[in-house]
């Protein structure tokens, strides 16, 4: 395992993360068309600040050869979601990304007839495990839009705190918005650490 010198302090496990009901895995260029279908979605644009409504096919196919690129450092890692019960099922993406100050921050996007299920809450769960099992990063931060209710608790189920306010360029819409900044620290993290998905089994698979 390389550690210290990448950004984010980790590579992208090629493994699939499980959670108790999702298959987490890396894109691959069958799944495209299922993608774009279920990002197609003005919530999702509006909510997020780089996806576009409606969403440039170009945008999924970079997105998902840049899960394959041996990039290092690297600045983003992507998961499809799907389910366990059935992995050829999208139900998502979510993602590491590296913030500012070197602060790995998580992000997803549940298909609207995908959520209110607790999928978005298992996904981030299972994020913030992988990062902290598999870098020496302190904290894990991530930013919900004031109005966006259902992602702030999200977050907060996922054991983070709200640590204060900022503003993120939507590129749907072409101006600044205003978020809430969340933040948790390795050591609540350790104190409060119920295994949640594999992602300590993949980290030391590696
Ligand atoms: C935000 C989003 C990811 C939530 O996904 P989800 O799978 O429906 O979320 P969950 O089912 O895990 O629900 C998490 C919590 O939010 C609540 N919630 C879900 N939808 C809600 C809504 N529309 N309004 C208020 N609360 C809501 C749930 O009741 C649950 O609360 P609890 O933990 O107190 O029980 C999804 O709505 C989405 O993709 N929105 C558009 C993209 C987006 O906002 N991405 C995040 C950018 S910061």
């Amino acid at each position: 395992m390389h550690r210290g010198d990448d950004l984010i302090g980790f590579e992208a496990p090629r493994e699939p993360l499980l959670t108790r009901r999702l298959f987490m895995r890396l894109p691959v260029a069958a799944d495209l068309a299922a993608i774009c279908r279920l990002i197609n979605d003005p919530i999702i644009a509006e909510s997020t600040g780089l996806i576009r409504y409606p969403y440039p096919v170009m945008s999924g196919r970079k997105w998902i050869e840049a899960a394959h690129k041996p990039a290092r450092p690297r600045l983003h890692i992507p998961y499809l979601l799907t389910l366990r019960s059935n992995p050829h099922l999208i139900v998502g993406a979510a993602g590491i990304s590296l913030g500012k100050g070197g602060i790995p921050t998580i992000g997803y996007w549940i298909g609207r007839p995908y959520r209110r299920r607790g999928y978005a809450s298992e996904a981030a769960r299972a994020l913030i495990d992988l990062t902290f099992s598999s870098s020496d990063s302190s904290a894990i931060g991530a930013s919900a839009r004031v109005t966006n209710l259902a992602s702030q608790r999200v977050l907060l189920g996922a054991g983070m705190r709200r640590v204060g306010t900022g503003r993120i360029k939507s590129a749907q819409l072409g101006r600044y918005l205003p978020v809430l900044r969340y933040r948790i620290e390795r050591k609540c993290w350790e104190k409060a650490r119920v295994p949640r998905s594999n992602a300590r089994e993949v980290h030391e698979a590696l």
